[in-house]
């Protein structure tokens, strides 16, 4: 084993993306480096992998603009940050140079989004069970609340019933072997996340694990609030 460390028995790496410049966020500064309850959202994010699988290696992506303030924020509140990875353009491009570079030896890879902070050991075993069951890759899930419509892009819609859809979660675990040979296919727009770029690979056996509505993305502004809120809950 080089460099991964087990869970579960195997050998898992984390991939932290965190390169994002959170346009629809409309703060100066990415959402990652925002204050949660006085820590930046990516040291809370990083802080609760930490917690949950302690002896897994993370590899942190990174926009190379905000390295200097990143570190400026570890050495602020004495955080040894993961080895750091150059951030792409696309998400998609930022998970690839993490791979890259990943430690030989790994089974298994975790790829979480920064700005999803609130990771809890629930979530964490439903994924490590899954993949220790034979699984390719097992992803976090919750069910829709709200209606949903398809829109047809002629200003029409109709409705769909919620009950056949899921929202997705990360971090999303994959057998590492099968991941790597997915991301060296060509990139397209509906990569939005890694279980989609297995799909695309012919990798379906992606078992859908509990997830937890704390494990929300922040996305827009009042979703640090919420967030802020539901960290005091867990
Ligand atoms: O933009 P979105 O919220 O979908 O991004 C999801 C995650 O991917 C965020 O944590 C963001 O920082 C990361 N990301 C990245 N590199 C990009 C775009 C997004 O690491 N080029």
């Amino acid at each position: 084993m080089d460099g991964a460390k087990y869970i579960g028995g195997k050998g898992v790496c984390v991939i932290v993306v965190a390169a994002g410049s959170g346009r629809r966020f409309g703060a100066p500064l990415p959402k990652q480096y925002c204050d949660m309850d006085g820590r930046p959202v990516l040291m809370v994010a990083l802080e609760r992998i930490k917690a949950v699988w302690p002896e897994a290696e993370v590899l942190l992506v990174i926009n190379d603009d905000y390295r200097g303030l990143w570190l400026e924020m570890c050495g602020r509140h004495d955080f040894e940050s993961p080895r750091m990875v150059s951030g792409g353009d696309t998400r998609w491009q930022s998970v690839r140079n993490a791979l890259d570079v990943m430690p030989r030896g790994v089974d298994v890879v975790a790829v979480h989004d920064a700005a999803r902070p609130m990771f809890t050991p629930e979530v964490g075993s439903g994924l490590i069970d899954a993949i220790c069951a034979g699984r390719q890759g097992a992803i976090p899930v919750v069910s829709m609340v709200d209606s949903l419509r398809r829109v047809d892009g002629d200003g029409g819609s109709k409705s769909v019933d919620r009950a056949e859809f899921r929202a997705v979660q990360t971090p999303q675990l994959f057998r590492a072997d099968l991941l790597v040979e997915a991301y060296s296919r060509p990139y397209s727009s509906v990569m939005t996340d890694d279980a989609s770029v297995m799909e695309a690979a012919g990798y379906m056996d992606i078992a859908l694990t509990e997830g937890d509505e704390a494990l929300m993305k922040i996305t827009r502004p009042h979703d640090i609030e919420i967030v802020r809120m539901l960290a005091k809950e867990v």
